[in-house]
């Protein structure tokens, strides 16, 4: 096992590292409950699949929508990402759409390689369950509802939501090809005045930076929210 995954060195590192993040956060936004972001940091911090001012900024992103938010993830793996986004939600009947295959299947030949590595590692051949629990572990199971489908059959099934979603997060397929058809699939869902945010935007991942810049130069976008990290959040 290499040093830095020995618990104490892990331990050491994550408080370090969130400490940091969390008072220059607690500075720019003293309004936000960051001590929520920190609860599920913690249970997170063997993860591996975001920074600490990607996982605030979903949090931030989160935190600012309406009361009773509806919310549609694309490519939640085993739910870190979700559960930032989660934390950050209020009211008796907010959610979020966990939609993933569970199983690491993606057209990105990259991406392919490396779930195939973890899916071995896991001894698991689906991440629904690790994801369920997750959820159970930070009380968070009412806010969501997986949608165990390909992203864009699961855009057709929840077609009543369309124009009623309020923040659709893509963390889906890194392909140029599955990015342009996640954005046309989902953009639809999404209400005027709601975001729209995708991870990995300027990432070795060229297809996803392409597909987003491609919609940008299109006008399709109506503003820019923010950046952090290779998040980019738009407002339609
Ligand atoms: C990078 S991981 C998501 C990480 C997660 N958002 C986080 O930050 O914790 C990408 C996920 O997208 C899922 N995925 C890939 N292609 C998909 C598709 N076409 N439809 C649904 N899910 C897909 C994979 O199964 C994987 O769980």
């Amino acid at each position: 096992m290499a040093f830095k995954h020995w618990p104490l060195v892990r331990d050491l590192r994550f408080a370090q590292k969130c400490g940091r993040y969390l008072r220059g956060a607690r500075k720019r936004r003293p309004d936000l409950n960051w001590d929520e972001f920190h609860r599920i940091a913690r249970h997170f911090k063997q993860d591996d699949m975001g920074s600490f001012p990607e996982r605030g900024y979903l949090f931030q992103l989160a935190s600012d929508l309406p009361v009773d938010a509806q919310v549609v993830e694309v490519g939640s793996w085993m739910g870190a990402s979700t559960c930032f986004i989660a934390g950050g939600l209020k009211g008796e009947r907010m959610k979020i759409f966990a939609v993933d295959n569970f199983r690491g299947l993606s057209t990105c030949g990259e991406d392919a390689a490396w779930y195939n590595r973890h899916f071995r590692a896991l001894g698991a051949n689906s991440t629904l369950e690790i994801f369920r629990e997750n959820f159970a572990a930070l009380g968070f199971t009412p806010r969501s509802e997986p949608v165990v489908s390909d992203s864009v059959a699961a855009a057709q099934k929840l077609e009543s939501k369309r124009g009623a979603i309020d923040f659709v997060f893509i963390d889906g397929d890194h392909s140029y090809e599955a990015c342009k058809a996640d954005i046309e699939a989902w953009t639809p869902l999404v209400k005027r005045g709601g975001v729209i945010a995708f991870h990995d935007f300027g990432s070795r991942a060229d297809g996803v930076t392409r597909a987003i810049f491609e919609t940008i130069k299109a006008g399709r976008f109506a503003e820019i929210v923010g950046v952090a990290g290779t998040i980019i959040a738009f407002r339609m």
